[in-house]
């Protein structure tokens, strides 16, 4: 009787054992906003029964982290972020190729940036960059409406501006590459060393800047266009500006990491967030991007990037190892080391 037992128990627990290692799951790294990566974990697991285990970090940070656990791979897909650290990542042969049966529903620009990189990433939305600023802080502080890239230069606005720290994140590389090509490297780095001056705090996360003026922290944050947006939308009196001189912009990317242990649902996930259903559902955790699949529904509050004067970014020079490198040291070196 006793060993009847023991056997139905043992048996009972193998059983549970093989639907454990039957049941699938998925790390997911997730460099956009939290609210919108809490929505996209949900919505998998709910769409596929599939468990998943989420973290969310910067762009910058996030490639450190899949670089630094490159021959013991943690991760299966960094979902987000901006394209260039997955540009990068593809270079340095950190991420997969694969080719979705989604990729006929994406827009030119999303499956350029997959061409650019043999396949191992590709778009999943994009944004212009620009700045916001709380006008009530601008009025209170008697400070004039900055229209223009060079009126955040302006000593009037010292101590008013912040912006993050390109090496943690892509919206503050999106920026110091911006310039470069928007003036030329000489003027593009006279520009950042004159911004320097007046900010007064480089945050570790790209968004923070706006939501920080969205509290009356600072007067102006240098974010997405998106970014800003979603501030006044959830109430906050924030303007957002599209600067005079024309900028830069994303391609927020997608990779599956080299060696993903959930090689499997990592493809599943990949095509999932290529639909128009997932995309579609962005703008209920307000975020504003233009997605990358067609008949994705677009938000009315998702800046029109054909009214915006956008530069001609060159993704794949500046999502190279060798440039990004190159600038972020010379930021580090030049920029960021200069008394305020
Ligand atoms: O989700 C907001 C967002 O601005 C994305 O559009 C962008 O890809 C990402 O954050 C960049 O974040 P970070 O600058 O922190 O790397």
């Amino acid at each position: 009787m006793k060993s009847a037992f023991m056997c139905s128990a043992a048996f009972a627990a193998l059983m549970l054992a093989a639907g454990a290692a039957r049941a699938e799951s998925l790390t997911l790294y997730c460099s956009a906003d939290e609210a919108w990566c809490q929505q996209i974990k949900t919505g998998f697991e709910e769409k596929t029964g599939i468990t998943v285990d989420m973290t969310r970090k910067s762009s910058g940070e996030t490639y450190a982290q899949v670089r630094a656990e490159a021959s013991n791979p943690k991760g299966d897909v960094w979902w987000g972020g901006t394209g260039d650290p997955h540009l990068q990542a593809a270079q340095e042969n950190l991420t997969e190729e694969y080719v979705s049966p989604m990729r006929g529903e994406l827009h030119d620009w999303a499956i350029k940036q997959a061409e650019a990189a043999g396949n191992k990433t590709i778009g999943v939305y994009s944004g212009a960059l620009g700045f916001g600023y709380n006008k009530d802080l601008l009025a209170k502080n008697g400070l004039p409406e900055p229209k223009c890239w060079a009126d955040l230069t302006k000593p009037e606005f010292k101590g008013q501006i912040q912006i993050a720290n390109p090496n943690s994140s892509g919206t503050a590389y999106t920026t110091l590459a911006t310039m470069v090509q928007l003036m030329g490297e000489d003027k593009g780095f006279e520009f950042m060393k004159a911004l320097h001056k007046n900010v007064n705090q480089y945050t570790k996360s790209g968004s923070a800047p706006i939501k920080a003026a969205g509290l009356g922290e600072t007067t102006v944050g240098i974010v997405f266009m998106h970014d800003a947006v979603a501030q006044t939308a959830a109430g906050f009196p924030i303007v957002t500006v599209a600067p005079c001189e024309g900028t830069g912009y994303e391609i927020g990317s997608m990779s599956i990491i080299k060696g993903a242990r959930n090689a499997e649902a990592a493809k599943k996930f990949y095509d999932w967030a290529l639909s128009a259903e997932m995309q579609g559902k962005a703008k209920d955790v307000k975020s504003f991007q233009l997605p990358s699949n067609k008949a994705a529904t677009v938000s009315e509050l998702t800046p029109d990037l054909s009214t915006i004067k956008l530069i001609d970014y060159d993704f794949k020079k500046y999502g190279s190892s060798e440039e990004r490198k190159r600038l972020l040291g010379k930021w580090d070196s030049e920029v960021s080391s200069l008394p305020q």
